[in-house]
């Protein structure tokens, strides 16, 4: 039987945290492919030369080429330039739409049954240009964000209680971008709601952390932004579907009709599993969230027709 095969577009920062990751996780062959030469290759070759030592059995190579990626079963695009101090994802725009057309007509031509998750921001819009560009079928596209912002928020509530990350579930909706709708409502720890466990102002403070939690690595980092978390929750994503899992998880998917939206790639929880998107969960949400949500879609809305498809 066949190894699954994961190509990952862009062997930067997080392109190659997802492939090392993925390649531990056992869960297919991977192959990096950039258009900086020697990066994918030197790359590739270093991380396969780290399987001896972290004992996988993943074959993993870099390239410039997209012959290797033929037959991809899943394809994690994360080409693209990233914001820099003072820089909004909006900023990225222009420059990633060149890019993400220049690679998914290739993507696509290479693997054409392939699942997409997108990366690069601004990442709704991303989603939503690869969407229209692939001619795939809206559950084989989606964008990787709602797991990065839930695991900030699960950081900061875990910092704040001083209790394991693991008790924590919490849903974030809409954008990846400041006006990210968290959900301090459907936010639990081991089923105690936060709401019993913290004051207002605490979940107040913790949710602003994470709105601007992109941010905030950025500020450090000054040459780039984040990469270690983003890495491990785009990889989380290629588990759901290799395994099949089913697992409900915070994804930019296109709605047609749920929470009020169609035509828009957005942040909802959504079915993971080997079909790719097999479900958009909608949730219950009061008036004030329902106003956030809407905020949210709009300035999404303006971001994608910023592309002017
Ligand atoms: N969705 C999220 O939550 C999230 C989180 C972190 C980063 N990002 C985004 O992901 C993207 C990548 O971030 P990074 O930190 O890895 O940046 P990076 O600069 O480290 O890597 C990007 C790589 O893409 C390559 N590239 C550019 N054009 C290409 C093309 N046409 N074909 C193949 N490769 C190409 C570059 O050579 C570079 O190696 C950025 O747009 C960033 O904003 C998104």
């Amino acid at each position: 039987m066949a190894r699954n095969k994961i190509s990952v577009i862009g062997a930067g920062n997080v392109g190659a945290t997802v492939a090392h990751k993925v390649a531990e996780m056992e869960i297919g062959d991977v192959v990096m492919v950039d258009i900086i030469d020697g990066l994918p290759q030197g790359k590739g070759l270093d991380l396969l030369e780290s399987s001896p030592i972290e004992g996988f059995d993943s074959k993993i190579v870099g390239t410039m080429g997209y012959e290797e990626t033929a037959h991809s079963d899943v394809v994690v695009i994360t080409s693209g330039v990233a914001r820099k101090p003072g820089m909004s994802r909006e900023d990225l725009l222009d420059t990633n739409k060149k890019i993400i057309e220049s690679v998914v007509g290739k993507v696509v031509e290479n693997s054409p049954n392939a699942i997409l998750i997108m990366v690069a921001n601004p990442l709704d819009t991303m989603t939503y240009l690869a969407l229209r560009r692939c001619g795939f079928p809206k559950n084989r596209v989606m964008g990787m964000a709602g797991i990065l912002d839930t695991a900030r928020f699960k950081t900061f509530i875990s910092m704040e209680l001083n209790v394991s990350i693991e008790d924590i579930q919490t849903v974030i909706l809409g954008g990846h971008g400041d006006e990210m709708v968290p959900l301090p409502r459907y936010t639990t720890v081991s089923g105690i709601p936060i709401l019993q466990l913290l004051p207002e102002e605490a979940i107040d403070r913790l949710l602003e952390r994470t709105r601007k939690g992109g941010g905030e690595i950025v500020s450090f980092l000054k040459t780039g932004s984040a990469y270690y978390a983003p890495g491990a929750a785009a990889a989380q994503m290629v588990e759901a579907i290799l395994k099949d899992k089913k697992r409900i998880l915070p994804c930019c998917a296109y709605l047609e009709g749920e929470y009020g939206l169609s035509d828009i790639c957005f942040g909802v929880p959504v079915k993971l599993g080997a079909n790719g998107v097999e479900k958009v969960i909608e949730v219950e949400l009061n008036a004030e969230e329902k106003e956030l949500v809407s905020k949210s879609a709009e300035s999404v809305r303006k971001s994608i027709a910023a592309l002017k498809l």
